[in-house]
Formats: C-alpha cells, structure tokens, sequence
C-alpha cells in the first residue's frame, strides 16, 4: 500500500519504497556520474565463462558473460532448479556460487545435488534468505563470488516494501538491487522466475526489461525432453536453442538431437507407411526429426485434425492442397499428426514433410531413407526455405540418400505422382 503522488489517498495498487534502501543508487554508473567521451570510454574484453554445458553456452552467446543479468523462466517443475543448480555445481569448482532458495531448505538442495551425483563442492553457498537486503549482507560475506542464481525471484522480498512477495513492486526493487550489486561487483546473476512465454503469469513482464538475457525451459509434462530458448539477449543471438533430456540423474544435455530424435527411425529406415524425415533449423542448428501421419475413414461429419508439435492451422491448409491439388479425398478422413520425440516445429519448412507422411499414410506407400526440405504454397508449388544447404548437409551427414527440396521437384503434385507410381 502507498500514497498515490497525484491525490494523496493511500492506494494499494500504488507502491512506494518507505524507507530508502542500504544499496545506495550510487555505483550504478561507473564513471562516477559524469559523462564520458565515447573516445574515452574503455572497454574490457568479453569474458565469457563456461557453464559446464555445451548446449546452455549457446543459447547464452557462447558462455557467461561477468556481470550480467540473466532471467530463466518457464513452468513450475520443468527443471528450473535443477538445472542451474548442475550449473552452479559445475561452475563452484573454478569460483564461489551463492545459489539462494527461498523454495527450497538448504537440506532440500542438498538432497538433490546428491541425486545429481555430484562429489563435494566446496565453494557452492546455499542460502535460504528471502529477505533482499540480508542477500546482499550474504554476498559481501562470502566474498570473491562468480555467480548468483536466485531461486525464485517471486520468493525474495525487500523490507523496504509493504507488498507481498512475487508482487510487481517486490520483483522490481528485489530484482534492482540485486542487478545493482552484480554489476558493480562483476558478478553473473541468475534469476529463475515462475513465467509463461507470454510473461503473462505472476506478471513479471516487468522483469525481462530489467535483465540481459530472458532463458524459457519448456517441455511437456510427460515427456523427458526440454528445449531452453532465448527470448531477450542483449549479448548475443535470440534464435538459439539448447536442447536437453530431464533423467533420474538430473538434467543432460543432447549433443546429437538429430540422432534423439530420429531414434529409431535413425536413418530413415523404418519401413512403415506415414512415417517422413524434416530437416528444421532451430537457432544455427539444423535437426532432423520423424512426423508421422495417421490416415483413417471418418465416421465423422466434420473428420477430425490432430495434430501433435505442428502448428494446427497450417496441417489444416496443407490438407486442403493435398486435396485441392493432389486430388486427395481427405474430407472423408480422419487425420492425425505427431512430430515424434516432444519438439514443437513452427516453421514452413516442414511442410513437404507433413504432407508427404500424410500422403504416405493415406496411400500406404512407404518413403524409407526419405528428408523432405520445401514449402509448401496454397497451389502446391515447392518453394525454398532458409538455410537449406545446412539442412540438406545434416541429411547428408546421417545417411540419407534421398532429399527432396524445391530443385527436386516444383509442385506438390509432381511429388505425389512419382512416389504414387512407385512400389
Ligand atoms: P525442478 O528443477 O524442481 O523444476 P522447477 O524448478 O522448474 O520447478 O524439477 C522438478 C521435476 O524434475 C520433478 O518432477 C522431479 C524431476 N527431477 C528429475 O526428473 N530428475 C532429477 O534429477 C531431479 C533433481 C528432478
Ligand atoms: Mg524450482
């Protein structure tokens, strides 16, 4: 609760600090205030440090950079916590990690670094201080720190606030002082926060102006593998994505994902109808992985669309091409799709895929040892699609003899009446 300036009355949406704050505002500009020539002004060569994980590096611009500020956030038990704190364990045998949990007990976190078979770490500080201005105390206590992650910035609140925590107010001036320290002392700061893609949920929308770089971890619930992608990255490339599998052992990185996801269809050699290989390109990376197709006589007036990892509108029109333009009866078909392993591809270069496995169900022709790179348009023409050398170099790379792009063929319907007559 506060006095709103303009009249007066105390307003609880109106939030005021009441009394000012030990972390003086001062410090916050390196040059003491005044202004500098840009002639002048020196810069020290990027640093970047190793997380300890080859995918996260990535997706952060190649390392931890000193002194940024780096929000991570997606859904509750998506394995937030656990996978900065494999970082912070991985990164506590070069420097000091303060690692602050205001959800879990200091037991808690030690149980699960003991689930992550990890040996002793010495220089890894677990804290459950809720309280900002006692973090900051802590910081200075343990001294020559290299990281910080709190866990979570909805648990941490300010004294100098009224409101609860995880309130907008809290998160703003918690998350405030805690930059202020980190890039006065040189230190990375790693905030994990409750967030929805949309930053909708708890709010923090607030939050991601004020930190470098925001991380989103999703998955599905019932499924292992997570992919980290950047939303916000002020030092480096927001297109990345790490790829990782949550285990019983913790959270492992997957090196190879073209090789997770084809798993066993690896090489394009499973000999079922409905079954095609895409190549998509995920950040700088290509990765190949399997759709399959399922084709069925409806029941249905309206015959039902399924569809699993794929955006739902577009299957809608490629099945009015393939019905349009490659004379498919596909009204009269149930149609259900699944881009296999958990990954969610929304990009117009598996279109070819989508529709030759559709094909393929509905013709019982099988396409083993098949990658489909194109577009496809509203008249079946194959178009082009970014960065295809890399994809068809991956194709290439695990095997794959046969790769239709755009210069294999220039319509959809060419496509469908060699591999019809095939077999
Ligand atoms: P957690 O890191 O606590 O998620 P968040 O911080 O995003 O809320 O992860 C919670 C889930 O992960 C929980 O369901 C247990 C599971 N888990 C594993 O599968 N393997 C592990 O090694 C650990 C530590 C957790
Ligand atoms: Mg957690």
């Amino acid at each position: 609760m506060g006095k709103c300036p303009e009249c007066g009355m105390w307003n609880s949406l109106v939030e005021t600090v009441e009394k000012k704050s030990k972390v003086s505002a001062k410090g916050r500009s390196a040059s003491g205030g005044k202004p500098q020539k840009l002639s002048e002004i020196k810069i020290s060569q990027d640093v970047r440090t190793s997380t300890g994980f080859i995918e996260l590096d990535r997706v952060l611009g190649g390392g931890l950079l000193n002194g940024s500020v780096i929000l991570l956030s997606g859904d509750p038990g998506i394995g937030k916590s656990t996978l900065l704190l494999q970082m912070g364990l991985n990164l506590s045998q070069e420097e000091c990690v303060l690692y602050v949990s205001g959800e879990e007990s200091a037991a808690q976190i030690k149980t699960r670094a003991l689930r992550l078979h990890s040996g002793p770490r010495n220089n890894l500080y677990i804290s459950s201080e809720t309280l900002v201005e006692e973090i900051v105390d802590q910081i200075s206590q343990v001294g020559q720190i290299g990281l910080i992650i709190i866990d979570s910035i909805q648990t941490i609140q300010s004294e100098d606030l009224t409101g609860a925590p995880g309130s907008v107010g809290q998160i703003r001036e918690c998350t405030r002082v805690l930059t202020q320290i980190a890039k006065k002392k040189g230190i990375t700061l790693f905030l994990i926060g409750h967030v929805t893609k949309e930053g909708t949920v708890a709010g923090p929308m607030v939050l991601s102006h004020m930190v470098d770089t925001v991380l989103f971890l999703e998955g599905e619930e019932f499924r292992s593998i997570r992919v980290l992608r950047t939303l916000k990255n002020r030092f480096g490339p927001i297109d990345e994505v790490g790829v990782f599998e949550m285990t019983g052992a913790g959270i492992k990185e997957v090196k190879n994902p073209s090789d997770f996801f084809l798993g066993s269809n690896g090489m394009g050699k499973k000999n079922v109808p409905g079954s095609v290989v895409v190549a998509s390109v995920q950040g700088s990376r290509p990765i190949l992985v399997e759709v399959q197709a399922l084709v069925v006589p409806s029941k249905l007036v309206v015959p039902r669309r399924v569809v699993s990892g794929a955006d739902f509108k577009r299957v809608e029109l490629l099945c009015a091409v393939l019905q349009k333009i490659c004379k498919l009866p596909l009204d009269r078909f149930d149609i259900f799709i699944n881009i296999v392993g958990g990954l969610v591809l929304r990009e117009p270069g598996i279109d070819l895929g989508i529709t030759l496995a559709i094909f393929s169900s509905f013709k019982g022709k099988m396409l083993p040892g098949t990658v489909a790179i194109a577009e496809v348009g509203l008249l079946g023409e194959l178009r082009a699609v970014a960065q295809e050398e890399k994809r068809v170099n991956e194709a290439k790379k695990l095997g794959f003899k046969n790769i239709i792009t755009h210069t294999s063929f220039s319509n959809l319907a060419q496509v469908t009446s060699f591999y019809g007559k095939k077999n």
